[in-house]
């Protein structure tokens, strides 16, 4: 089997397992003290849209630090159903996207990553045409595209919706999109993403206000960067671009995973435990480690790549609303419930990002917590003890942090949905149980015939 094969085997193996009765689950013993120190893979999200970006241009691109995830197989099976050569080695990726033979993505593959949406801005942007389904809701909310599409029609697309299939060209003989100004009614991350790299190879200035600020923007814009697009702002609320006729071969490297950074942070929290973890961007973590200090853990950097837990004596209530970077991320939400369902006090937690994100409360309650939901609201009252117990991830968030329980749970955890957490988290089993955790991966078939619940070291 070649390496292109391994990636796209990936995605096809986790469509299987997700659907079949022996889905995997996750088995852990709780209340086990954590020692040494986890490595941070490559970011998912920057490393998703990165893979869209290399359809821009039309030499090899090299792509560094790309987490082995089944979200980034997905994004390279789109890749590959559109004509460009994808070959894996290790985490590196080389893409020729030198000729693209389709402008049409297939559906079963966007029905699964939203993010693979986002390859309409630069296959309409290269080819002047592209043909995107519906990517459709998801278990956090409806997810709409709108600032997408209406971002492109400000660019000179024409949009039209066929039998569920967005289909966006660029009218007229040269097929290149027109530079504008795009005022976006929400910072969205992906919107913002698309329509930076459709206006990489625009005639003329583009000019994106109100624009998502998050690190995965900036990564993006700076991966486009080294491909000779002219893009300044990127990390602020205004992003301009100046449109080039084309972009050249690069070689780039993508930046570390902040989500899955803060997720060990709140093992190391939840536990007390003095882990440390590395490499990791502390200025992309500032609303994570400002949270984790109110709530008694601090974090203490050791260079400037390198964090170490510092656990306090009791863990504290907190209050967090979710909002978009630099504000508190919504897909750190569901780890800090985790934290918090163990705090000295009531905490509240919001979500103002996603409509439907905090259904991982009713799965926190199985295992002996006690919160209340009010619409968009969480009150958390912290219970001395949780008690391990069979969980079900309901996105690979929740997912995460039901896992971070249980690490802090009596007893044993049982943790179902791990498609959800695969997509988003690199060797986790193995990354935790060097660090002294218990858990184990097992087909659930075989948990009836397990009844001795006995503790296992992986
Ligand atoms: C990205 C991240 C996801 C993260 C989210 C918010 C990737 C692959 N995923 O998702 O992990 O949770 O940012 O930080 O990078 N919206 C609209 N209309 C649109 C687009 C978005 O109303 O056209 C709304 C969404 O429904 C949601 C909010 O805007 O309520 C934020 O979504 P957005 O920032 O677009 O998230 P994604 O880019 O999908």
């Amino acid at each position: 089997m070649n390496s292109e094969d391994n990636v796209i085997n990936t995605s096809l193996q986790a469509d299987k397992l997700s659907s079949s009765e022996s889905a995997p689950v996750i088995e852990i013993w709780g209340k086990r003290p954590l020692s040494g120190h986890i490595s941070v893979s490559g970011a998912k999200n920057s490393a998703l849209v990165v893979l869209a970006g290399t359809i821009l241009c039309s030499q090899d691109c090299r792509i560094r630090n790309i987490p082995n995830l089944v979200d980034i197989g997905r994004m390279a099976d789109v890749l590959t159903a559109l004509g460009v050569k994808v070959t894996r080695n290790g985490d590196t990726l080389d893409v020729d996207a030198s000729s693209i033979s389709h402008s049409r993505a297939p559906y079963e593959i966007v029905s699964k990553l939203r993010a693979s949406f986002f390859v309409i801005g630069p296959l309409l942007a290269r080819l002047g045409v592209a043909r995107v389904p519906l990517p459709g809701g998801c278990a956090i909310g409806a997810r709409p595209v709108a600032l997408h599409i209406r971002g492109l029609q400000a660019l000179g697309a024409e949009v039209h919706m066929d039998h569920g299939i967005v289909h966006a060209y660029v009218p007229g003989t040269r097929g290149r999109l027109k530079g504008g100004k795009i005022y976006l009614d929400y910072p969205s991350v992906g919107a913002t993403e698309t329509l930076m790299m459709a206006a990489t190879l625009a005639e003329g200035e583009t000019v994106i206000e109100n624009a998502a600020q998050e690190p995965e923007v900036l990564d993006l814009a700076n991966f486009c960067r080294a491909m000779g697009a002219r893009i300044r702002g990127a990390g602020t609320n205004t992003i301009t671009i100046v449109g080039v006729p084309s972009l050249h071969s690069t070689d780039y490297g993508i930046i570390p995973d902040r989500i899955e950074a803060g997720t060990f942070m709140l093992a190391g929290a939840i536990t007390k435990s003095p882990i440390s973890l590395s490499p990791i961007i502390p200025e992309h973590l500032t609303p994570i480690i400002a949270k984790l200090a109110e709530a008694g853990t601090r974090v203490e950097m050791e260079g400037h790549s390198r964090a170490r837990i510092v656990p306090g004596e009791k863990l504290l209530p907190i209050e967090i609303e979710t909002r978009p970077h630099p504000g508190f991320p919504t897909d750190m939400q569901a780890q800090f419930m985790a934290l918090t369902t163990l705090a000295n006090g009531d905490s509240v937690i919001t979500e103002t990002v996603f409509e439907n994100r905090l259904q991982h409360v009713a799965e926190f309650n199985r295992m002996g917590a006690n919160i209340r939901l009010t619409g968009n609201s969480a009150v958390i009252r912290g219970v001395p003890q949780l008690s391990g117990a069979p969980v079900t991830g309901t996105d690979l968030r929740a997912a995460a942090a039901l896992l971070v329980a249980g690490l802090a749970a009596e007893g044993k955890t049982t943790l179902h949905g791990l498609h959800h957490l695969d997509r988003g988290y690199e060797n986790i089993e193995a990354k935790l149980s060097a660090v002294g955790a218990r858990l184990r991966r097992v087909p659930s078939s075989s948990l009836v015939a397990d009844s001795a619940n006995q503790p296992v070291v992986v």
